[in-house]
């Protein structure tokens, strides 16, 4: 089964992702990950996108599109979790003709709907275990103990260089602008399911649970 969690920055694609790799098995592929994964390297693809994704503008269809066909055809699992892809009308075109070449299909979008004020919220509490990547929130979800991770026990806790206001207002201008026209391209496919993303986590979790059965 694969599916796409659809959501501006901070509806919580990434918690509820990783939730569904532990318990059905499914494969993440975020390309904010492998993005921020080439960014560390120093490569020159990392150079390349890092000031993009700092200023939160969108990195080109074609670098995205080519870390994705790369992942699909070297990982398996019981199914893809598309997080933070596709992004535009022309990625969601390349996902429908990559999927359709492996003899593949997309199951459902899950759009998770939550409003502007809970994002800067969430955006601006959130950090992440550079052990295990693990994502925890200062306020709404914290570690049980200050400074030590609840999952793995590390101890290095980072936050994203565009987890910050300003950063925060262009991503979510990219979001209206370029990737919202997917929710009425899935929608017109009879793919699209919305799911309150404002409710508490276990909440969510439940709701895409019932959507995939
Ligand atoms: P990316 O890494 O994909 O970031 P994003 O879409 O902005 O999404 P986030 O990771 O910020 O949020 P999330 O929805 O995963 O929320 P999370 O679960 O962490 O992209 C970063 C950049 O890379 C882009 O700006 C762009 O430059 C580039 N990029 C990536 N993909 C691209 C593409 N396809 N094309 C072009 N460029 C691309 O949760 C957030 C916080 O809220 C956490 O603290 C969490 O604990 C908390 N939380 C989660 N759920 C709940 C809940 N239900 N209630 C309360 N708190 C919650």
């Amino acid at each position: 089964m694969n599916i796409i969690l659809l959501g501006p920055p901070g509806a919580g694609k990434g918690t509820q992702a990783r939730h569904l790799v532990e318990t059905r098995g499914m494969v993440q592929l975020s390309t904010g990950d492998m993005l921020r994964e080439a960014k560390s390297s120093g490569t020159k693809l990392g150079q390349k996108v890092a000031a993009i994704m700092d200023t939160g503008k969108l990195v080109t269809d074609e670098i995205v599109i080519g870390l994705i066909e790369e992942k699909l055809t070297s990982e398996s699992g019981a199914g893809f979790i598309f997080d933070g892809f596709p992004r535009t009308l022309a990625q969601a075109d390349a996902l429908a003709a990559l999927l359709a070449k492996l003899g593949q299909s997309l199951h459902t979008v899950v759009e998770m709907r939550v409003d502007d004020d809970a994002l800067v919220k969430r955006i601006t509490g959130r950090f992440t275990c550079g052990d295990c990547g693990e994502v925890y929130h200062d306020d709404i979800n914290p570690t049980a103990k200050a400074g030590i991770c609840d999952k793995c026990g590390g101890t290095e806790m980072t936050r994203r260089g565009d987890d910050n206001e300003v950063s925060l207002r262009t991503r979510l201008m990219e979001y209206y602008k370029k990737t919202s026209p997917l929710i009425g391209y899935y929608y017109a496919k009879g793919d699209l399911r919305p799911v309150n993303g404002l409710a508490d986590i276990t909440e969510v979790q439940k709701s895409i649970e019932a959507i995939l059965g």
